[in-house]
């Protein structure tokens, strides 16, 4: 993907922010305190899209040339945006659908579901839905499953690209164990895939991520092509499910008698690498951590989707241990919300249970610089140093009249987040701007 680059002449080229700043400079976890850049009184300096400057008020307001108007948010919290590492656009309407776990929540939910988006008027309108609803939610990137019709992943590059938001998203490839109406027959989904990545991969702000939907509904055959496709591409991504629920565990591994784990399945068809990006890794063991820490792969962390299907408790502190890069995802339509807000605080709550603490620098870390690490994206976003592209959220904390008492009581800025984690939703977003442009205020 390239660089997000000049604005179209009708923008003007220089345009200033200011408000409280934060963004991280790495992993506090790893780094600790110092891992940040936090100017109370901050100013964002943008020059066609790009962070120009980013410092003190005090500082930066005296050199700004006249005529630039300034955005005021003084007594809000400017933060990169959002980056959601695991979504299924086309489960938008699945969301809080009851009773199953991860299976038979697939068959009798789900799949039903993905197969409205043969219809390409319906795909496009949910595309414009899903895009609208995670600016709303001050989400600025995603790497999001489309379904197996190529028509799906063309109307969501679509509607991204109208937005100027990064998206990453591909067709699911899918041959077995799924409805016909689902399914790649006859070997299409290889070539459709490639026709895909010719007509957007690297395309303004987008990318293609290879998307075999788990090993379970790919044939041998298509997992080979889908690591051959993998490796073909500079810069692809490859999205997929690993060792989310138990039962599909066990099913896995009566597929491929012969494996050491389930990651190993995807490891023989070439599919671990910089940029893969395996949703839960809930059922995986240390050895599992190492090899995907060594290979470069990431873990969607995907809290508010395994405790909804009863999956499972995702085991941070061991992923951290063996430095594996850790972003967040909301996964709806398992995932009950696309707020990375109440995704943070079901990820606390998901840690709690293990005896775990999850600060809240480290969570939005997470939600911001984390993400952009595990899709190798961090140059481009993740933060608001200069040279990166603004894209940030203005979070308010008056949001709702009982946030603005607790924010009250905050003595510290650790303390302001996680207030924001635990009792925000897409009513804390004040505004979401792509680009250094506001496309969302409430
Ligand atoms: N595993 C295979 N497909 C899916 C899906 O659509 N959602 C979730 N959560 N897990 C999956
Ligand atoms: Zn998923």
């Amino acid at each position: 993907m390239t660089k997000a680059n000049s604005a179209p002449p009708d923008r003007p080229p220089l345009r200033a922010v200011r408000g409280e700043i934060l963004y991280f400079t790495d992993d506090p976890a790893v780094a600790g305190a110092g891992a940040q850049a936090h100017f109370p009184d901050g100013l964002l300096l943008i020059r066609n899209g790009l962070v120009d400057a980013v410092g003190p008020s005090a500082e930066l307001l005296p050199q700004l040339p006249a005529g630039v108007a300034v955005d005021d948010h003084r007594g809000k919290l400017i933060l990169p945006g959002f980056i959601d590492t695991h979504v299924h656009y086309a489960q938008l309407d699945v969301i809080a659908s009851p009773g199953e776990q991860l299976l038979s929540w697939l068959q009798k939910y789900t799949f039903p579901a993905e197969a409205r988006f043969a219809n390409q008027e319906y795909a496009e309108a949910e595309a414009d839905v899903f895009c609208d609803e995670l600016l709303r939610n001050g989400t600025t990137t995603a790497l999001a499953f489309a379904t197996v019709h190529p028509g799906s992943a063309d109307a969501l590059f679509a509607a991204a690209r109208r937005r100027r938001m990064r998206m990453i998203t591909g067709k699911v490839l899918m041959d077995r164990h799924c409805p016909d109406n689902l399914c790649d027959l006859g070997g299409t989904g290889e070539t459709e895939t490639r026709a895909l990545i010719e007509r957007w991969h690297g395309r303004d702000r987008l990318g293609y991520a290879v998307t075999p939907r788990f090993p379970a509904t790919s044939s041998a055959a298509q997992m080979e092509a889908a690591g051959r496709l993998f490796a073909e591409y500079p810069g692809l991504f490859l999205q997929s499910h690993l060792a989310e629920n138990r039962e599909e565990v066990a099913w896995i591994a009566r597929m491929h008698p012969g494996v050491r784990s389930y990651l190993d399945v995807f490891a023989r068809f070439g599919q671990l690498g910089p940029r893969s990006v395996l949703a839960h890794c809930i059922w995986i063991d240390d050895e599992d951590r190492a090899r995907m820490a060594e290979a470069g792969a990431a873990i969607s962390f995907c809290p508010t989707s395994n405790l909804f299907l009863g999956s499972g408790l995702f085991d941070l502190a061991r992923a951290r241990a063996h430095g594996v890069r850790v972003g967040m995802g909301t996964d709806v339509g398992a995932g009950t919300s696309l707020s990375m807000l109440q995704t943070l605080g079901e990820a606390y709550k998901v840690l709690q249970l293990q005896g775990q603490k999850l600060g809240a620098e480290e969570a939005f870390y997470l939600a911001t610089l984390g993400g952009a690490r595990s899709l190798y994206l961090d140059a481009c976003i993740g933060s608001l140093a200069p040279g990166r592209e603004a894209d940030f959220v203005v979070l308010d904390p008056a949001a709702t009249p009982l946030i603005a008492r607790r924010m009250a009581q905050c003595a510290t800025l650790a303390e302001r987040l996680f207030v924001f984690m635990t009792l925000g939703d897409d009513r804390a977003i004040h505004a979401t701007y792509i680009l250094g442009e506001a496309v969302w205020r409430r």
